[in-house]
């Protein structure tokens, strides 16, 4: 491979992989699959799958800090029904502007409750931003659903609780 091919490749895997990495959106036509991750802009939150180290069956769709190498999970989206089947578990946005977890049956899992219009709309995206909010936006910019307003499922930062990655994920609440 001569230099400026080279060049050229590597100046294509940066783009490539800052393309990759740097995703904090998820749009209706994507859904996010076991092993993918949405990072936020900043790089403090990341959101995707995980499983406990203690039990590598039960999965969970979650936010946790990016920066932090121990796992500290601020919030959870199935906290009462892992799955445990991981193949075909995605995270989709439907036409009625809902975001919906799946699980390998193509059964709902885990979805967006009270988002407040009932289809029509021309789509939606979901964002996770550099507080550990995951929200759900119309084109038009109107937020139909965040985690923060849904504190029974929620636990932030801001609340100054964290659920500790090493405990078992309904276990120890640490101050
Ligand atoms: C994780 O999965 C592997 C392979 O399925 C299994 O051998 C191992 O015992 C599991 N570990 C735990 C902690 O469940
Ligand atoms: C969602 O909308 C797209 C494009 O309008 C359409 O092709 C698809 O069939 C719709 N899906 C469902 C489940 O209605
Ligand atoms: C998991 O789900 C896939 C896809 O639906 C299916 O083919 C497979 O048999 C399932 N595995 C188990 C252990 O149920
Ligand atoms: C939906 O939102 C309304 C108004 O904010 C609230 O009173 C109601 O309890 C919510 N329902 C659910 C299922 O979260
Ligand atoms: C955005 O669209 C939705 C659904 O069509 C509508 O209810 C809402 O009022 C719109 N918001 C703005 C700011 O136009």
């Amino acid at each position: 491979m001569g230099k400026a091919n080279l060049h050229v490749f590597f100046l294509l895997f940066l783009i490539l992989s800052c393309f990759c990495e740097s995703n904090n959106q998820l749009t209706q036509p994507k859904s996010l699959s076991p092993g993918d991750m949405l990072i936020s802009e900043g790089r403090v939150f990341a959101l995707g799958f995980f499983s406990p180290t203690n039990s590598n069956k039960s999965m969970y769709l979650g936010i946790w800090y990016h920066s932090i190498p121990e796992r500290t999970v601020v919030w959870i989206a199935n906290r009462d029904s892992p799955i445990s089947n991981h193949s075909s578990v995605k995270l989709s946005i439907t036409n009625s502007s809902e975001m919906v977890l799946f699980d390998s049956e193509g059964r709902t899992v885990w979805k967006t409750a009270n988002t407040t219009t009932a289809g029509g709309a021309d789509g939606a995206v979901a964002v996770l931003d550099d507080s550990g909010n995951f929200m759900l936006r119309l084109l038009n910019g109107t937020v139909v659903w965040q985690n923060i307003d849904h504190l029974t499922d929620t636990i932030l930062p801001s609340t100054r609780v964290l659920l500790s990655y090493k405990a078992q994920v309904v276990g120890r609440l640490v101050a």
